[in-house]
């Protein structure tokens, strides 16, 4: 037996008991006629002690342990003398009897502490050390917990947990896919799955009703800080269901992760319709934390002697409460904010809301303090708060603005890790147009259903088609998304013709869903949520990497295993397969 206790579980009632405890030394603290150890396991952390009363050697023995090597000790649990609330195990501690080396460490790379010296990237090389700090450790056990919870849940509605497979074609889901080349099939390739999005939907025409799946996906895209190539989702789906019948089982999922994990009570989830939260927001996933809505003002400031606003498509502010006091150096600050690449506006006007009731802007040549008190009521913006004004092209100033807005909010402190504020955004638009090649493409995906009776529409004014189709945010992250689905073939196949797919192309790509839809397929929708998204923000984080064991880097890489690697000619060659990469 390698112990009897962890390091986590020894308290005052155990005093005078025999232990056996293995795990790592953490530190070592000489005082000479008397040395401190304090061990280390996942579950706390015990302080063990050696002094001139241990048998031979020993003493000698604990001087000479470095961090990070395995032992195992026995002895008695005493009482400390100067006890620690600091720790769990602080009212005791063990005079050791006897010390195993199990075995030796190096030195660690970095300090393994709370607080480390070690940058991301060594701790990423050497991220089994890293897994030993208590702020990985413990993101890794929050996230067991959240899954936990999770399947709970759904198994108890009834949910059935089905495994599809990895080795499949591709789904469109609007990434590219990572491909895996078939040995057995020479010059033939595997995709990936970025969602089992297919096979979820034939489980339903086979009958199994309700399906859930924790489950990787793997989407060959840029990554940022809420996305991995692959990752974690929450996929579900149900049959003979509507938009309502969703959104209220997945609501009450959300709910009951908040109650359980975080301990948070959260009312009914309002609701947006995607065009509000475009207009008011300039996202669809707009943080309700905060306030800041967008006020258009195109009607009370175009046909004036200003240009930049006669020409603008959109002109648009928000409100920042306070922020009337910023200097002229701040704002010229917050102007060059706006101006980077990342944001891309070209300027920005401001008027200052001063606490006597006057404005002052950086455009008072064209506007009066009438003008300006009309801008101020629209934005909602009462006396000290600055409006923030943008301007120009409607899609690319909302998305400004936003950016503004949440930068704003991150300033203010007002994204409050601990508040949570759940919202359904819903009635996306089915197509979205891609400004750059004029082609519409599915905004969810091809599955998803347009609204009953805006199906002729497709012909005419095919952007202006809504779906059943929703996502659910968090505090302006979008945790999960869905939609109802075609289940007829006729849809299907108009569908895919607008999709710009040939015929030939939507049967050789999807004709085993289109023949599936034949044979009696039911009703069906469902949603995934993205489950490393929901763990980081349900454990007060954006950084999807803290919550996954073994994440990639920026650039696609596992730098622990060095993985993307090259492969060896023999193996190239059982794929059939014949590099012809230039060097740069
Ligand atoms: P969607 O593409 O919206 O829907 O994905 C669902 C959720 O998965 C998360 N997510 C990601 N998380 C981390 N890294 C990524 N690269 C990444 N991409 C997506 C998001 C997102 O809301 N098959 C559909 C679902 C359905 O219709 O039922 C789908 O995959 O949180």
């Amino acid at each position: 037996m390698y112990r009897s206790h962890t390091c986590g579980e020894l308290r005052a009632s155990h005093i005078n008991t025999e232990v056996t405890l293995a795990g790592w030394v953490q530190r070592v603290k000489d005082r000479g006629n008397l040395t401190w150890v304090v061990i280390r396991d996942r579950y706390g952390i015990t302080q063990l002690m050696f002094n001139e009363e241990s048998p031979e050697g020993l003493l000698e023995a604990s001087k000479k342990l470095s961090r990070e090597t395995v032992i195992q000790i026995k002895g008695k649990v005493i009482e400390r003398e100067s006890k620690t609330k600091n720790m769990e195990t602080g009212d005791i501690e063990i005079l050791v009897s006897e010390l195993t080396v199990l075995n030796e460490a190096k030195l660690p790379p970095f300090t393994i502490e709370d607080e480390t010296d070690g940058g991301e990237d060594i701790r990423m090389k050497y991220r089994y050390l890293d897994i030993r700090r208590n702020p990985v450790k413990e993101s890794l056990i929050f996230r067991h917990k959240v899954s936990m919870e999770v399947r709970k849940y759904l198994s108890d509605k009834g949910f059935i947990d089905i495994e599809t497979p990895y080795l499949i074609k591709s789904t469109p889901e609007g990434a590219r896919d990572f491909l895996v080349p078939s040995r057995m099939n020479a010059g033939q390739f595997y995709a990936l799955p970025q969602s089992p999005q297919t096979f979820k939907q034939l489980l339903m025409v086979g009958g199994m009703d309700k399906y859930f799946q924790i489950v990787k996906c793997f989407r060959d895209e840029d990554l940022r800080a809420d996305r991995q190539p692959e990752f974690t989702q929450i996929d579900c789906e149900m049959a003979f269901v509507e938009q309502e019948d969703i959104l209220e089982i997945f609501e009450g999922m959300t709910r009951h992760l908040l109650k359980e994990i975080n301990g948070v009570d959260v009312a009914k989830f309002p609701r947006m319709l995607f065009d509000d939260a475009m207009r008011l927001y300039g996202n669809d996933k707009p943080d309700i934390r905060f306030g800041m809505e967008f006020g258009e003002l195109n009607e009370i400031t175009q046909r004036k002697d200003f240009k930049v606003f006669n020409e603008a498509e959109l002109v648009v502010g928000i409100a920042v409460p306070g922020a009337a006091s910023y200097t002229r150096k701040e704002i010229d600050k917050l102007i060059d904010w706006v101006r980077r690449p990342q944001v891309g506006a070209l300027g920005m006007v401001y008027v200052k809301c001063n606490e006597d009731g006057t404005f002052k802007s950086s455009v008072d040549k064209f506007y009066d303090q009438e003008d300006l008190a009309k801008w101020a009521e629209t934005t909602g913006a009462k006396a000290g708060d600055l409006i923030c004004i943008l301007s120009g092209r409607t899609t690319k100033v909302r998305s400004q603005l936003s950016a503004l807005r949440m930068e704003m909010a991150e300033r203010l402190g007002l994204r409050k890790a601990d508040e949570f504020a759940p919202l359904w955004v819903i009635d996306f638009p089915l197509l979205e147009l891609d400004e750059e090649t004029g082609h519409y493409h599915a905004m969810h995906h091809p599955f998803t259903s347009p609204k009953p009776g805006q199906i002729e529409l497709l012909d005419t004014d095919p952007g202006s088609v809504k779906a059943n189709a929703y996502d659910l945010v968090l505090n302006g992250n979008e945790i999960g998304g869905g939609s109802i689905r075609i289940h007829d073939k006729e849809t299907q196949a108009i569908m895919f013709k607008h999709l710009g797919f040939t015929e030939e192309e939507a049967k050789e790509q999807f004709g085993f869903l289109m023949d599936a839809f034949e044979y009696g397929a039911p009703p069906h929708g469902g949603l995934a949520f993205g489950l490393d998204r929901l763990v980081s923000i349900l454990g007060g984080q954006e950084t999807i990497r803290d919550f996954i064991a073994f994440p990639k880097n920026n650039s696609g890489r596992d730098v622990m295993i060095d993985a993307p690697a090259n492969i060896d000619s023999q193996q190239l060659k059982d794929l059939s397969i014949q590099l012809d990469i230039k060097e740069s």
